[in-house]
């Protein structure tokens, strides 16, 4: 068993992202700048957006925070948007999920202008996205592939199944996997809620990638050996023993799984971290017109 260090290949990926951009502010005359929104106190979206601010600054990026309120409205919410989207010293803006049940994410994501959207959630970057034509890649997955290609891992010709079909995860992660391209061309199947017996399809995976939001979902009996193992889980706990108060699991059960794995990501440690090198990596990549010049 080999660990995917999410930790080792994040900071390599930022010391070359904090090159960039320095290249760029020579270039554009002005830091790239990612603006984010965050709605209420969800204890997991605070320390992600806290998270994401923070690495911006390291890598020379400016960053912006606006918080609402819970009781935000979404129109107003909507009005904040196309305020932002016009400003012209914006590369990139993200509103944190989940919002609260009276504002819309479908909307939300619509009414970001598609480019500036780093998240790669509105509908022009996912239908580009599934063309394989230029576009921002949803954060998480994007990380995936930056990972997998880092070590290697080959993945034409693989049985990759996806456990887990959301918006943010798991059915971007699909597509990325099926298309013709590097990492991709895989056999993709994908799992969920309605699935019947997970672990017929999990047992026959080459790649396996989870991202159902279920603590110890995936254990050893349902993997074959030698399987790739991407854990998407970020399921926090309290926890006395940690500094935060808090103690994060994946979705696989680490301990029995990974003897059985060739390869393993971590949690903490793993895809986390990966996805602040997506989102980077598509502000920087919006900064310089990369995708729509
Ligand atoms: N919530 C969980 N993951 C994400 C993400 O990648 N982007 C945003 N905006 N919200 C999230």
């Amino acid at each position: 068993m080999q660990l995917l260090d999410g930790k080792f290949v994040s900071e390599k990926f930022k010391q070359q992202i904090a090159v960039e951009a320095a290249e760029a502010f020579h270039e554009i005359g002005r830091k790239p700048h990612l603006v984010a929104i965050l709605v209420g106190h969800d204890g997991g979206s605070e320390t992600y957006v806290a998270s994401k601010m923070k690495n911006c600054e390291e890598v020379g990026f400016k960053s912006t925070l606006y918080r609402y309120e819970t009781i935000i409205t979404e129109a107003e919410l909507l009005k904040k948007i196309e305020e932002i989207n016009v400003d012209t010293t914006v590369d990139g803006l993200i509103v944190q999920l989940p919002l609260p049940g009276h504002i819309s994410a479908d909307k939300v994501s619509e009414k970001i202008s598609h480019e500036k959207d780093v998240d790669g959630f509105h509908p022009v970057n996912l239908g580009r996205m599934q063309r394989n034509l230029p576009s921002f890649l949803p954060a998480t997955p994007y990380g995936i592939l930056l990972m997998l290609s880092e070590y290697g891992i080959e993945t034409a010709g693989k049985h990759c199944v996806v456990v887990g079909r959301s918006n943010i995860v798991g059915s971007p992660m699909s597509i990325l996997m099926a298309r013709n391209a590097n990492p991709g061309n895989c056999t993709v199947t994908v799992c969920h809620s309605r699935t019947p017996d997970i672990k017929k399809f999990t047992l026959d995976a080459d790649i396996l990638i989870v991202a159902i939001g279920k603590k110890n979902f995936i254990t050893a009996d349902m993997v074959k050996d030698g399987v790739v193992i991407i854990d998407v889980g970020m399921n926090r706990e309290t926890s006395t023993k940690t500094k935060s108060g808090y103690k994060l699991y994946g979705d696989v059960d680490f301990e029995n799984v990974a003897p059985k794995a060739l390869w393993i990501t971590p949690v903490p440690g793993g895809v986390g971290l990966m996805t602040i090198i997506g989102l980077l990596k598509n502000t920087l990549g919006s900064a310089k017109k990369e995708i729509y010049p």
